[in-house]
Protein backbone atom coordinates (compact mmCIF):
# COMPACT_ATOMS: atom_id res chain seq x y z
CA UNK A 1 0.00 0.00 0.00
CA UNK A 2 1.26 3.52 -1.06
CA UNK A 3 -0.24 6.03 1.28
CA UNK A 4 -0.69 9.70 -0.58
CA UNK A 5 0.56 12.90 0.21
CA UNK A 6 -2.37 13.87 2.29
CA UNK A 7 -2.38 10.32 4.33
CA UNK A 8 1.32 11.53 4.92
CA UNK A 9 0.28 14.90 6.25
CA UNK A 10 -1.81 13.34 8.38
CA UNK A 11 0.53 10.74 9.66
CA UNK A 12 3.08 13.57 10.61
CA UNK A 13 0.58 15.36 12.56
CA UNK A 14 -0.12 12.73 14.68
CA UNK A 15 3.48 12.42 15.37
CA UNK A 16 3.67 15.75 15.92
CA UNK A 17 0.78 16.13 18.65
CA UNK A 18 2.37 12.81 19.94
CA UNK A 19 5.98 14.65 20.74
CA UNK A 20 4.28 17.69 21.61
CA UNK A 21 2.36 16.05 23.80
CA UNK A 22 5.03 15.02 26.22
CA UNK A 23 6.34 19.07 26.20
CA UNK A 24 2.87 20.09 27.77
CA UNK A 25 2.10 21.91 31.02
CA UNK A 26 -0.71 24.44 31.95
CA UNK A 27 1.66 27.74 31.35
CA UNK A 28 2.92 26.45 27.69
CA UNK A 29 2.32 28.93 24.64
CA UNK A 30 2.89 26.90 21.69
CA UNK A 31 3.90 28.96 18.00
CA UNK A 32 1.85 27.54 15.48
CA UNK A 33 2.63 28.03 11.48
CA UNK A 34 0.77 28.13 8.51
CA UNK A 35 -0.12 25.32 6.00
CA UNK A 36 -2.33 22.11 5.32
CA UNK A 37 0.11 20.09 7.70
CA UNK A 38 -0.72 22.24 10.36
CA UNK A 39 -3.93 23.08 9.87
CA UNK A 40 -3.88 18.78 10.35
CA UNK A 41 -2.26 19.55 13.59
CA UNK A 42 -3.93 21.77 15.20
CA UNK A 43 -7.10 19.67 14.49
CA UNK A 44 -5.48 17.04 16.46
CA UNK A 45 -3.78 19.35 19.37
CA UNK A 46 -7.36 20.45 20.05
CA UNK A 47 -7.87 17.22 22.21
CA UNK A 48 -5.07 18.10 24.16
CA UNK A 49 -6.56 21.83 24.46
CA UNK A 50 -6.75 21.58 28.25
CA UNK A 51 -2.49 20.88 28.67
CA UNK A 52 -1.47 24.17 27.79
CA UNK A 53 -2.25 27.70 28.18
CA UNK A 54 -2.53 28.24 24.23
CA UNK A 55 -1.08 29.48 21.21
CA UNK A 56 0.95 32.56 19.42
CA UNK A 57 -0.35 32.34 15.54
CA UNK A 58 1.42 33.00 12.49
CA UNK A 59 -1.49 34.27 10.28
CA UNK A 60 -4.82 34.82 10.16
CA UNK A 61 -5.42 31.40 8.86
CA UNK A 62 -4.31 30.46 11.72
CA UNK A 63 -6.10 31.92 14.02
CA UNK A 64 -9.05 31.42 12.80
CA UNK A 65 -8.44 27.43 12.79
CA UNK A 66 -7.15 27.68 16.96
CA UNK A 67 -10.11 29.79 17.66
CA UNK A 68 -12.81 27.32 15.93
CA UNK A 69 -10.87 24.77 18.54
CA UNK A 70 -11.55 26.77 21.56
CA UNK A 71 -8.03 27.48 21.59
CA UNK A 72 -6.91 30.58 23.28
CA UNK A 73 -4.60 32.79 20.77
CA UNK A 74 -1.99 35.35 22.36
CA UNK A 75 -0.22 38.72 20.39
CA UNK A 76 3.60 38.05 20.57
CA UNK A 77 3.51 41.13 22.24
CA UNK A 78 1.96 39.41 25.32
CA UNK A 79 4.20 36.55 25.53
CA UNK A 80 8.30 36.42 26.43
CA UNK A 81 9.44 33.54 25.49
CA UNK A 82 8.48 30.62 23.56
CA UNK A 83 9.70 26.68 23.73
CA UNK A 84 8.25 25.35 20.89
CA UNK A 85 7.54 26.99 17.28
CA UNK A 86 5.95 23.69 15.33
CA UNK A 87 5.35 24.42 11.27
CA UNK A 88 5.52 22.95 8.14
CA UNK A 89 7.75 23.55 5.05
CA UNK A 90 8.33 23.38 1.18
CA UNK A 91 11.59 22.14 1.16
CA UNK A 92 14.32 20.87 4.01
CA UNK A 93 17.50 19.99 3.80
CA UNK A 94 20.02 17.87 5.49
CA UNK A 95 20.57 20.61 8.27
CA UNK A 96 17.38 21.64 8.97
CA UNK A 97 17.29 24.46 6.60
CA UNK A 98 13.94 25.05 5.14
CA UNK A 99 12.29 27.12 2.55
CA UNK A 100 9.14 28.19 3.70
CA UNK A 101 6.28 30.30 2.23
CA UNK A 102 4.28 28.83 -0.45
CA UNK A 103 1.12 29.99 1.96
CA UNK A 104 2.44 33.15 1.92
CA UNK A 105 3.05 33.51 6.14
CA UNK A 106 6.71 33.39 5.82
CA UNK A 107 6.96 37.01 7.68
CA UNK A 108 4.94 36.11 11.03
CA UNK A 109 6.57 32.18 10.18
CA UNK A 110 9.42 34.02 10.73
CA UNK A 111 9.06 36.67 13.39
CA UNK A 112 7.19 33.82 15.92
CA UNK A 113 9.97 30.94 15.14
CA UNK A 114 12.66 33.57 16.14
CA UNK A 115 11.17 33.56 19.64
CA UNK A 116 10.80 30.04 19.91
CA UNK A 117 13.64 28.52 21.97
CA UNK A 118 12.76 25.19 19.41
CA UNK A 119 11.24 24.50 15.64
CA UNK A 120 9.68 21.21 15.07
CA UNK A 121 9.24 20.94 11.27
CA UNK A 122 6.57 18.66 9.99
CA UNK A 123 6.58 17.58 6.86
CA UNK A 124 5.72 14.18 4.25
CA UNK A 125 9.53 13.45 2.42
CA UNK A 126 8.29 15.38 -1.01
CA UNK A 127 9.71 18.22 1.38
CA UNK A 128 12.75 16.49 1.75
CA UNK A 129 15.73 17.79 -0.54
CA UNK A 130 19.63 17.82 -0.65
CA UNK A 131 20.11 20.99 -0.82
CA UNK A 132 17.36 23.91 -1.60
CA UNK A 133 16.04 25.85 -4.95
CA UNK A 134 13.93 23.27 -6.22
CA UNK A 135 10.91 24.85 -4.86
CA UNK A 136 10.70 29.26 -5.76
CA UNK A 137 11.91 30.87 -3.19
CA UNK A 138 8.74 33.29 -2.02
CA UNK A 139 9.86 36.76 -1.15
CA UNK A 140 7.63 39.08 1.03
CA UNK A 141 8.37 43.00 0.03
CA UNK A 142 6.06 46.20 0.37
CA UNK A 143 4.77 47.12 -2.92
CA UNK A 144 6.35 49.96 -3.42
CA UNK A 145 9.57 48.39 -4.21
CA UNK A 146 8.53 45.23 -6.43
CA UNK A 147 10.39 46.21 -9.45
CA UNK A 148 13.54 47.36 -7.27
CA UNK A 149 13.52 43.77 -5.90
CA UNK A 150 12.69 42.51 -8.68
CA UNK A 151 15.74 43.68 -10.69
CA UNK A 152 18.00 42.86 -7.46
CA UNK A 153 16.69 39.17 -7.44
CA UNK A 154 17.28 38.72 -11.27
CA UNK A 155 21.09 39.76 -10.77
CA UNK A 156 21.10 37.06 -8.18
CA UNK A 157 20.02 35.22 -11.20
CA UNK A 158 16.51 34.17 -10.75
CA UNK A 159 13.56 34.11 -12.49
CA UNK A 160 11.19 36.62 -10.55
CA UNK A 161 6.72 36.22 -10.78
CA UNK A 162 5.21 37.93 -8.93
CA UNK A 163 2.68 36.40 -6.92
CA UNK A 164 -1.16 36.45 -8.57
CA UNK A 165 -3.95 38.18 -6.69
CA UNK A 166 -2.36 37.92 -3.43
CA UNK A 167 -1.65 40.14 -0.42
CA UNK A 168 -0.24 39.25 2.86
CA UNK A 169 -1.69 39.16 5.99
CA UNK A 170 0.81 42.67 6.61
CA UNK A 171 -0.13 44.11 3.31
CA UNK A 172 2.88 42.90 1.27
CA UNK A 173 3.06 41.19 -2.12
CA UNK A 174 5.19 37.78 -3.04
CA UNK A 175 7.71 37.74 -5.09
CA UNK A 176 8.46 33.97 -5.95
CA UNK A 177 11.79 33.30 -7.34
CA UNK A 178 12.85 30.30 -9.57
CA UNK A 179 16.51 29.09 -10.69
CA UNK A 180 18.42 30.00 -7.62
CA UNK A 181 21.47 27.95 -6.51
CA UNK A 182 20.98 28.25 -2.90
CA UNK A 183 24.19 25.91 -1.97
CA UNK A 184 24.86 28.77 0.60
CA UNK A 185 21.45 29.26 2.16
CA UNK A 186 22.74 31.38 5.27
CA UNK A 187 24.53 33.73 2.96
CA UNK A 188 21.54 34.01 0.87
CA UNK A 189 19.24 35.13 3.44
CA UNK A 190 21.19 37.44 5.07
CA UNK A 191 21.64 39.13 1.32
CA UNK A 192 18.24 39.11 0.77
CA UNK A 193 17.53 40.31 4.22
CA UNK A 194 19.50 43.72 2.74
CA UNK A 195 17.96 44.28 0.38
CA UNK A 196 15.71 47.99 0.17
CA UNK A 197 12.03 46.58 0.38
CA UNK A 198 12.24 42.95 1.32
CA UNK A 199 9.94 42.28 4.25
CA UNK A 200 11.23 39.11 4.14
CA UNK A 201 12.75 35.87 2.64
CA UNK A 202 11.63 32.67 2.67
CA UNK A 203 14.72 31.23 3.47
CA UNK A 204 14.90 30.03 6.92
CA UNK A 205 18.31 29.27 8.03
CA UNK A 206 18.84 31.81 10.58
CA UNK A 207 15.92 30.21 12.44
CA UNK A 208 16.46 26.84 10.89
CA UNK A 209 14.63 22.88 12.43
CA UNK A 210 15.97 22.25 15.76
CA UNK A 211 13.74 18.94 14.79
CA UNK A 212 12.27 18.09 12.10
CA UNK A 213 9.02 15.13 11.44
CA UNK A 214 9.33 13.30 7.91
CA UNK A 215 6.56 11.01 7.36
CA UNK A 216 7.55 8.34 5.08
CA UNK A 217 6.01 5.23 3.45
CA UNK A 218 8.16 3.58 6.08
CA UNK A 219 6.62 5.48 8.92
CA UNK A 220 7.57 8.94 10.34
CA UNK A 221 11.27 9.45 11.16
CA UNK A 222 12.61 11.80 13.51
CA UNK A 223 15.62 14.42 12.05
CA UNK A 224 17.42 16.45 14.59
C1 LIG B 1 3.30 28.75 4.63
C2 LIG B 1 4.40 27.76 4.73
C3 LIG B 1 4.03 26.31 4.84
O1 LIG B 1 4.64 25.81 5.98
C4 LIG B 1 4.51 25.57 3.64
O2 LIG B 1 4.01 26.20 2.47
C5 LIG B 1 4.07 24.11 3.68
O3 LIG B 1 2.68 24.05 3.56
P1 LIG B 1 1.87 22.69 3.53
O4 LIG B 1 1.92 22.11 4.90
O5 LIG B 1 0.48 23.11 3.10
O6 LIG B 1 2.52 21.78 2.50
O7 LIG B 1 5.56 28.09 4.73
O8 LIG B 1 3.78 30.05 4.44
Amino acid sequence: MTYTQDELKQHVAKAAVDFIGNELHPDSILGIGTGSTVDLFIDLLAAHKSQFKGAVSSSERTTARLRQHGIEVFELNEVDALLWYIDGADEINPQGEMIKGGGGALTREKIVASVAKNFLCIVDQSKQVPQLGGFPLPVEVLPMARASVTRALQALGGQVVERADFVTDNGGVILDVHGLTIDQPLQLEQHINDIAGVVCCGVFALHKATAALVATQQGVITMS
